[in-house]
């Protein structure tokens, strides 16, 4: 089997954190009860699982109380329950284009449905925020500012404290989407001024899918109302009942293996350190030096990451002569590099970056378990596609059609065979990166 290179981990992670699998299994096997539905041994046991699990996610985000914690089952159910419980009709919204659709879609539902007054403040051509525009947009009725701590698409990381101090300075309630940054980047709630914190739990924090948390403060929770209704564990015999937090986010029975494997994970990053949490940083260098070194910015286009800045490991690239989702095809046939193209769920960021006519971007991200090598593997592909002419790439990307120019490279090298007609197609193939991944095998045109 061909290896594979998985550098789409900013859709989630893969390979988990050993710790969290082991975890997961460890409850299915020794507990695999309901929390909060009985009072036998293995359901307290449950409990003491979900305890510690608040635990470990309230000390890795310097949160206030671990009963702030409440689970979702994704970014975009963390996100919708903070979004759902907190406007009513009429209310104003601030937020930002660089932000996922798990916030524009349902404040657009919102605008459509309640009435609620919804501005998006505009992000420059890297993905960057900038706080004065988004300051002219605060009135004295806007409730919510919503701000993902970084970009999906660009990578590029926003200033939380200089929001923190804005929404507070209008008295409305900061909410931070750190889907993309939590695992990668520290954050610190409480220093921060952060009122709600919505994040997925799969992606660089290092949790099974299925995971996803909302924090929010005493006040937020108060103003919180249910998303959903159902069972809760308490007060069975009454058919109208409003649960408080948590349970106004957890309603149902919850994931438990994936909560389990999220807790485990942010236990490793607490015990290893802001260090392990940042070994994402030098394969994120090399990639972006590579790429610089070999492409002109007219050849393949890099968004974002100006050298000054802070970015996550997430590189959207714009290659000319190329369409996005055509060489993410070709990456995954021919190369087992596994990447993704297109909008990235993230609608309103594309006219900024300009790779709205483009189709969106080719995204690279990388993980914590991305190796150097990998970054290598990547780089000899890109280049063998696009450093040439596009039809030379996809002929060079293709392995038997390349198997057969090494065949002719073979005979013309031999004084035998077929020699080129394009001398430049010959000293290009001979450098190849094929040649390591497809060994030259003996020419068959000339036997
Ligand atoms: C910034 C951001 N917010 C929210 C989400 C939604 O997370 P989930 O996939 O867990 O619903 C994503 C997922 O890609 C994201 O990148």
């Amino acid at each position: 089997m061909q290896r594979r290179i998985y550098l789409d981990q900013a859709a989630t992670t893969w390979p988990k954190v050993p710790v969290a699998v082991a975890a997961a299994e460890k409850f299915i096997h020794d507990c695999g009860a309901s929390s909060g539905r009985g009072a036998y041994a293995s359901a307290r046991s449950a409990d003491q699982w979900v305890t510690a699990a608040r635990h470990n996610l309230c000390r890795l985000l310097g949160g206030r109380d671990a009963a702030d914690v409440a689970f979702c089952s994704s970014g975009t159910h963390a996100l919708n329950a903070a979004i759902s419980g907190l406007l009513h009709a009429g209310d104003h919204v601030v937020t930002t284009a660089i932000e996922h659709n798990s916030v524009l879609r349902p404040l657009e539902h919102w605008r459509q449905t309640h009435g609620v007054q919804v501005d998006v403040a505009p992000c420059d051509h890297q993905g960057l925020v900038p706080l004065v525009p988004a300051a002219q947009l605060m009135t004295a009725k806007t409730r919510l500012v919503i701000v993902s701590h970084a970009s999906n698409v660009t990578g590029r990381v926003q200033d939380l404290a200089a929001w923190s101090e804005m929404a507070h300075q209008y008295g409305a309630l900061l909410m931070v989407d750190a889907s993309q940054t939590v695992g990668y980047l520290p954050i610190d709630i409480q220093r921060l001024g952060i009122d709600l914190l919505a994040a997925a739990g799969h992606k660089g924090l290092g949790g099974l899918p299925g995971t996803g948390f909302l924090v929010a403060t005493p006040q937020a929770q108060a103003q919180l109302r249910p998303l959903m209704f159902g069972g809760t564990g308490t007060a069975s015999e009454q058919l109208s009942f409003q649960p408080a937090w948590p349970q106004s986010v957890e309603v149902g029975n919850l994931n438990l293996p994936a909560i389990v494997s999220m807790a485990a994970a942010a236990e490793h990053w607490l015990r290893e350190g802001e260090t392990a949490l940042a070994t994402w940083q030098n394969p994120l260098m090399h990639l972006l030096k590579g790429l610089r070194e070999r492409f002109s910015p007219d050849v393949l286009r890099i968004i974002g990451h100006p050298a000054e800045a802070v970015s996550l490991p997430v590189v959207s690239l714009l290659p000319s002569q190329w369409d996005v989702h055509e060489a993410a095809a070709v990456l995954d046939a021919n190369f087992g590099i596994e990447v993704r193209a297109g909008f990235h769920c993230a609608a309103l960021v594309h006219q900024a970056v300009d790779s709205h006519g483009t189709g969106g971007t080719l995204r690279l991200s990388l993980g914590h378990q991305t190796t150097l090598i990998d970054v290598d593997e990547t780089m000899h592909a890109l280049t063998a596609m696009f450093s040439g002419s596009r039809e030379f790439g996809l002929f060079l990307a293709n392995p038997p059609a390349a198997q057969q120019w090494e065949g002719r490279l073979a005979a013309a090298q031999s004084g035998r065979g077929l020699a080129s007609t394009n001398p430049s197609m010959m000293r290009y193939a001979a450098d190849s990166p094929l040649r390591r991944m497809h060994p030259p095998r003996k020419s068959t045109l000339n036997a």
